[in-house]
């Protein structure tokens, strides 16, 4: 049976790279169909939709969906970017965001909440453009979400070198962080193979450049993820190269870039697809198809050697499948 992929190029270079995968995709032999969905700024400037709830109905009979980037510099930041990406993730409840990094000998995987902490949009404004405006913005930490996502973290080490560490700042995030850091704690009981570790997130981006070798699984929360990740992507050969999965284990998921639609570059060629095309592989790798997304894993390596415009890095990947 062919898989039903529901694709959105988005904004920007969302286009341009999410080309490139299906184009590699296409060339692996693998059977698929493709559903578009025209959503991310430009559609919203066009006629005010933004995601609306029929087509999140149609993504649940979906095997997978497909995303570039959203986000434009010509609609205000947070109408796209929570009214589709952040309504996506959280009306499929995708509750965990795995961003691996194995370009340029790097071999380690951030695991990042995906549905709560600062990104649930707790708070508000009060007396708005006033001397005395006030503006909230709170953090939510359940139980339930901290644990599945944490769990997910300790399944996935051991299938690895089985080594977790939890990235926080529990000294001075006393609420928040203690809760995590009980929940870890107690998960860890259950897998005594696996060895743990806790940074504070400020000592985790040091590590990050100077010593990444040290980490093997990080579970860590939204925000923090968020920002780990662009982090992550530098310091392992480039933004341009770095995929994601926001998953619900046995449900649709979604497969993306960890990059934006980079305003600055759009229509230059010059994004590097490789992180759209291996968010593909993810995504076959999900649907079952192991050795097709190692194949393209496999025509991805070494890609300080792909070099070209967009669609020649696409072409140069899809010559090197074998
Ligand atoms: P960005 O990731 O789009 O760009 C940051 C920098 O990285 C830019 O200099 C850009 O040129 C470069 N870059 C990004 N992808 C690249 C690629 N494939 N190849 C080469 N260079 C690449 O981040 P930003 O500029 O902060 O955000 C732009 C817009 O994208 C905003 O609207 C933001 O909200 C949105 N955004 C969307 C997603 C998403 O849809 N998943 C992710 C991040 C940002
Ligand atoms: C990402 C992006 C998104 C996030 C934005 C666009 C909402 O930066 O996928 O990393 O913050 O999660
Ligand atoms: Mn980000």
């Amino acid at each position: 049976m062919a898989h039903k992929i529901g694709v959105i190029g988005g904004d920007g270079i969302g286009p341009e790279v999410i080309a490139e995968g299906l184009k590699v995709i296409s060339a692996t032999g693998v059977e698929f169909d493709t559903v578009f969905y025209d959503l991310g700024g430009e559609r919203y400037l066009r006629d005010g939709t933004v995601l609306d709830d029929n087509t999140i109905k149609e993504w649940r009979d979906l095997d997978a969906l497909y995303l570039g980037a959203i986000g434009t510099p010509a609609v205000p930041p947070g109408i796209i970017e929570r009214g589709m990406l952040l309504k996506m993730r959280f009306e499929l409840d995708l509750y965990i965001n795995l961003r691996p990094f194995i370009a340029l000998g790097h071999d380690f995987v951030v695991i990042r909440e995906n549905t709560e902490g600062a990104y649930a949009g707790e708070g508000g404004l009060l007396r708005k453009g006033t001397p005395h405006e006030i503006a909230t913005q709170g953090s939510v930490n359940t139980r339930y979400g901290v644990e599945r996502t944490i769990r997910y973290a300790f399944d996935l080490a051991m299938n690895r070198k089985k080594h977790v560490t939890l990235v926080h700042k529990t000294n001075v995030l006393t609420f928040s962080g203690d809760l995590w850091e009980r929940t870890f704690d107690e998960v860890a009981v259950d897998y005594p193979q696996v060895g743990t570790d806790y940074n504070h997130v400020d000592a985790a981006c040091i590590y990050f450049v100077n010593d990444p070798g040290r980490y093997d699984v990080i579970v860590t929360d939204n925000l923090f993820g968020d920002i780990l990740t662009d982090l992550g992507g530098a310091v392992s050969g480039g933004i341009g190269l770095a995929p994601t999965a926001n998953l619900h284990p046995h449900k649709v998921s979604m497969f993306e870039p960890v990059h934006g639609s980079a305003p600055d570059i759009v229509g230059t060629s010059q994004a590097n697809p490789i992180a759209a095309i291996l968010s593909g592989a993810m995504m076959l790798e999900h649907l079952g198809e192991s050795g097709t997304a190692k194949r393209i894993r496999n025509a991805c390596a070494n890609p300080a050697e792909l070099t070209g415009s967009t669609a020649e890095i696409g072409d140069s990947v899809v010559a090197r499948l074998i």
